[in-house]
């Protein structure tokens, strides 16, 4: 039996020790920061979450991942140049946006290059494709880590578009990437590139008549209080890539990087579920918000950008890939 002066002095040295443990494990437990612009309630933040949670979970904890949503740590683009600097861990982006940081990415960001969600995940998950493109941009700082499903991209706009001609004289806000201002000249319209953070007021205010992209943007951002018609011209799917520093993957263990990668593979399925399961969602909610959704002439706006798979066949980082992603189709 203890007595009481013996049960103290355990209880001080057991706080000791577990203070001790606690300071010792803090001190190696590694935390790294996230940014990406979604909103909290959009699937990508969900996915995001698995994704820190499964990181934690594979290290024990040694390796923590704390996710800053709504653009808190700047845009996108800003995001990628913190990343590049190494003063942030990792950021969520997107192929067109990371387009300019490492043109490999263009390969996905050309119209109508995937028949469907089939066709886009074979991409993704070839060897040759997807993942060699993950790996291609150490050289550029920065080093991906798993593709998130972002659906197809359609127009939403604040009068019907169903053919490119209707696009003709409107200002139709694209992301900074050099091909998404290529198809909107192709299709007619006037690219007006803007951060995604900046476009809700820009379209309430008129600075632009339209936009385009998934379903979400509609519902999720509230642009559909403004932009009433949904043309359903699927010209592009989009993924959404989750990348790292290379100056943060460098300091990494090689038991964390396998954490990390296999946290990914799991994150990219999660958010193959939650997607689709959203996007019906999200049509109904668009009709319910008094947004048209259209039909449109699919066949005039295939042809109008043509000319980027010409181009395409001829450049010299993307040729190949676009190639193998063609290929995929057979
Ligand atoms: C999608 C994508 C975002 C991107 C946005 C945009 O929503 O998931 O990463 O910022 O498109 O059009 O800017």
């Amino acid at each position: 039996m203890l007595n009481i002066k013996q049960t103290k002095l355990h209880f001080a040295s057991a706080l000791l020790v577990g203070g001790l443990m606690g300071a010792s494990s803090m001190s190696f437990a590694e935390t790294l920061k996230l940014s990406h612009n979604g909103d909290t309630k959009s699937p990508v933040h969900q996915a995001l979450k698995f994704f820190a949670d499964e990181v934690q979970e594979k290290t024990d904890g040694d390796l923590k991942v704390r996710v800053y949503p709504n653009g808190q740590l700047g845009t996108q683009r800003e995001s990628l140049e913190l990343l590049q600097s190494g003063a942030l861990d990792m950021a969520k982006s997107n192929a067109s946006e990371l387009e300019s940081f490492d043109p490999a990415y263009g390969a996905f960001n050309i119209p109508y290059i995937f028949r469907d969600r089939e066709h886009f995940y074979r991409a993704l998950e070839s060897e040759d494709i997807g993942q060699k493109i993950l790996r291609s941009s150490e050289q550029y700082g920065f080093v991906g880590v798993a593709y998130f499903d972002a659906g197809s991209r359609n127009f939403y706009t604040t009068k019907p578009v169903k053919t490119p001609a209707d696009l003709k004289g409107m200002k139709i806000r694209v992301q900074p990437s050099p091909s998404a201002i290529k198809m909107m000249e192709l299709m007619g319209a006037s690219p007006t590139p803007l951060p995604f953070g900046e476009l809700y007021t820009a379209l309430q205010q008129r600075v632009v008549d339209g936009a385009e992209n998934n379903i979400g943007a509609v519902t999720t951002y509230r642009h559909g209080e403004v932009a009433k018609y949904y043309s359903q011209d699927e010209h592009a799917m989009i993924p959404d890539v989750l990348v790292i520093s290379s100056k943060t993957w460098e300091s990494l263990s090689d038991k964390n990087k396998a954490a990390v990668l296999a946290a990914g593979k799991e994150a990219t399925a999660f958010m193959k579920t939650l997607w689709a399961e959203y996007t019906e969602e999200e049509l109904n909610k668009a009709t319910k918000m008094g947004v048209e959704i259209l039909d449109v002439d699919k066949d005039a706006f295939i042809k109008a950008v043509e000319p980027m798979h010409k181009d395409a066949a001829n450049d010299p980082v993307i040729a190949s890939y676009v190639e193998a992603i063609k290929a995929l189709d057979k």
